[in-house]
């Protein structure tokens, strides 16, 4: 048995995605021909309800290269302390960028606090700090929030924040990984949270089943900047229709089965609710991530290893969270399997 819960990364192409990637009309996209990426791009840029999108090797290359393309060398990316930009992309945006990450409290529902956003939005009250001071030059928001256990927050609170950036001329970018996911949970358009912002990164390798990529969108200004820096990174990609290809039938034929993704994260999160010691952190599961908080670091990691011995892979989140997540390889026998197996793994801890 090998039910693998780490992530929905793990996700392979769909039979379809292979026949089209082997059909797809491709030229040199650095050139801007080929008409596979053409259309991949137009369609997210309709569904995002922007003017432009351009198609990335990853969601790491699409946030960087969207920070790199709204703003200069020292100014501030004003965004979350347990967002996926801040903790786990290398700090690219300072590394790479000269970038500097301004880093506030994320509230449990992945939100961040308005106050804490304007405090970090510092502009100078007089000279002294106007020296002193880097400059704000993005706001970034992720959604859903992964590491606040797939949260999604609400398209009014996107308005709120969008009316903040506003009040001071700054752009703000979506960590969109999993907005659709969002979307499908929350009965919505996915514009009706990207109209709020500048820009958005979303992946077509997670739950939407392609093997590679993300597409980011924005006006057409945005984008031929994007275009540019994603020139710069390295990922100007030639035939690239190959893996586009796979991208279209993720955005055309895989959302709607999310819904499934949720019912059985749903079903795995009320079988972890009984485990002895086991609280789910955040007790709310709304799309396709469980997040669960064992007594200890050391129990969470002997549990997981244990259940990796039983043929189940979990993720560790460290300071004694787990996360299991839910995808198109995971049926929902396979969700009561995994229960079963943690039920036998606590037990034999607990004994
Ligand atoms: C919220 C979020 N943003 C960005 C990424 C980065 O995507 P990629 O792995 O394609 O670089 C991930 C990946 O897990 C993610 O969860």
């Amino acid at each position: 048995m090998r039910i693998d819960l780490r992530s929905d990364t793990v996700t392979v192409p769909t039979p379809a995605m292979r026949e089209a990637m082997a059909a797809a009309e491709v030229g040199d996209d650095v050139f801007g021909d080929d008409p596979t990426v053409n259309r991949l791009e137009a369609l997210a840029a309709g569904m995002a309800g922007k003017e432009a999108a351009v198609f990335v090797a990853s969601g790491t290359m699409g946030n960087l290269a969207s920070l790199l393309a709204h703003g200069g060398r020292g100014r501030d990316v004003i965004l979350g302390d347990e967002s996926h930009i801040y903790r786990y992309e290398n700090g690219s945006a300072s590394a790479l960028g000269g970038l500097v990450f301004r880093a506030v409290p994320t509230k449990a529902d992945g939100t961040l606090p308005l106050e804490a956003l304007r405090a970090a939005i510092h502009l100078p009250a007089h000279d002294y700090h106007y020296f002193h001071y880097s400059r704000p030059g993005v706001i970034c928001l992720e959604n859903t929030h992964n590491r606040c256990g797939g949260r999604v927050l609400a398209p009014d609170y996107f308005a709120e924040v969008a009316a903040l950036a506003a009040e001071h001329g700054l752009p703000v970018h979506l960590d969109g990984a999993r907005l659709f996911n969002a979307a499908v949970a929350a009965g919505r358009p996915i514009t009706d949270w990207t109209r709020h912002v500048s820009s958005v990164q979303i992946c077509l390798s997670k739950g939407l089943s392609a093997p590679v990529g993300s597409v980011i969108c924005g006006d057409a200004a945005f984008v031929r900047e994007a275009r540019r820096m994603r020139k710069m990174l390295g990922g100007g990609m030639r035939q690239a229709g190959v893996i586009a290809a796979p991208g279209i039938l993720a955005l055309t034929q895989m959302v709607a089965r999310l819904a499934d993704d949720h019912r059985h994260a749903r079903i795995l999160a009320a079988g972890v609710a009984t485990l002895e010691g086991v609280v789910l952190d955040p007790p709310e599961v709304d799309t396709n991530i469980v997040v669960f908080r064992m007594p200890s670091a050391a129990d969470a990691e002997a549990f997981a290893a244990a259940l990796e011995r039983e043929g189940v892979l979990v993720s560790d989140f460290g300071g004694g969270r787990l996360r299991v997540v839910t995808h198109d390889g995971i049926t929902e026998a396979d969700c009561r399997a995994a229960i079963d197996a943690m039920r036998k793994v606590r037990a034999g801890m607990i004994a």
